[in-house]
């Protein structure tokens, strides 16, 4: 785990990543929302990189209309896509029938890259503890903490969605390589847990613990 000294220099690392992936040919992309990717998506606006062969995938998205402003649809657009040279063709969130994003994100495509960040709860993107290791793409209930959590995006904890279509820890093992963005120190318990505790679906992060390409990125 590398420990960086803020969320600048945290954004500045994993862009470098992304800078590098984006040179190689059609690259694909697993792309996460939330506060700790802010930074990212500003150094990587700042830098002009060229989008243009570049195809990217959204972790989850909330049972939501898409234009609403809360929404990871509209998140991404705001902080990267609006921003840089992408085709929006070639961005992809999860919707339903389920089965047909997932034979989006995986059929013939590698991902090169994965970003993720953690829950307060141990989960990435939004499966939530006691997902099964083998899960795919799918509608989830989000649990209370999470409610809570991501209350502080919306004008009340009622305003929350309840449902969420997430891409399955399955789906994200997949990726060649994968790189987890933590920020602030309440996240590092959990990310102690999840990175030298026991395997298990009740921590859906300590799957990672089986990936043999993972950089994780820690800053308070
Ligand atoms: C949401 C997202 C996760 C993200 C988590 C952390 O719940 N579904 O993919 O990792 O928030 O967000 P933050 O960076 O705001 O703490």
């Amino acid at each position: 785990m590398k420990i960086l000294k803020g969320t600048e220099d945290l954004g500045s690392v994993v862009a470098d990543i992304v800078e590098h992936t984006l040179t190689l040919p059609q690259p694909k992309l697993i792309l996460p929302t939330g506060s700790t990717s802010l930074s990212l998506y500003k150094e990587l606006v700042n830098r002009e990189l060229d989008w243009s062969t570049t195809t990217t995938f959204n972790l989850d998205e909330y049972v939501i209309n898409p234009n609403h402003p809360q929404s990871y649809n509209s998140f991404m657009k705001k902080h990267l896509f609006d921003r840089v040279n992408i085709y929006p063709d070639n961005c992809h969130f999860p919707f339903r029938p389920t089965e047909a994003f997932e034979a989006k994100v995986t059929e013939s495509l590698i991902i090169d890259l994965c970003i993720l960040g953690i829950g307060s709860n141990g989960h990435i993107a939004f499966n939530e503890p006691g997902s099964s290791f083998k899960s795919r793409t799918r509608v989830v209930n989000l649990s209370e903490q999470t409610i809570q959590d991501n209350s502080r995006f919306f004008d009340s904890v009622d305003d929350v969605p309840k449902q969420a279509i997430t891409m399955g820890l399955g789906t994200i093992m997949e990726s060649k390589k994968i790189v987890l963005m933590v920020n602030g120190e309440h996240k590092k318990d959990i990310l102690d847990i999840a990175m030298n505790g026991e395997v298990t679906e009740d921590v859906p992060a300590s799957i990672l613990q089986n990936h043999d390409n993972v950089e994780v990125l820690y800053c308070e």
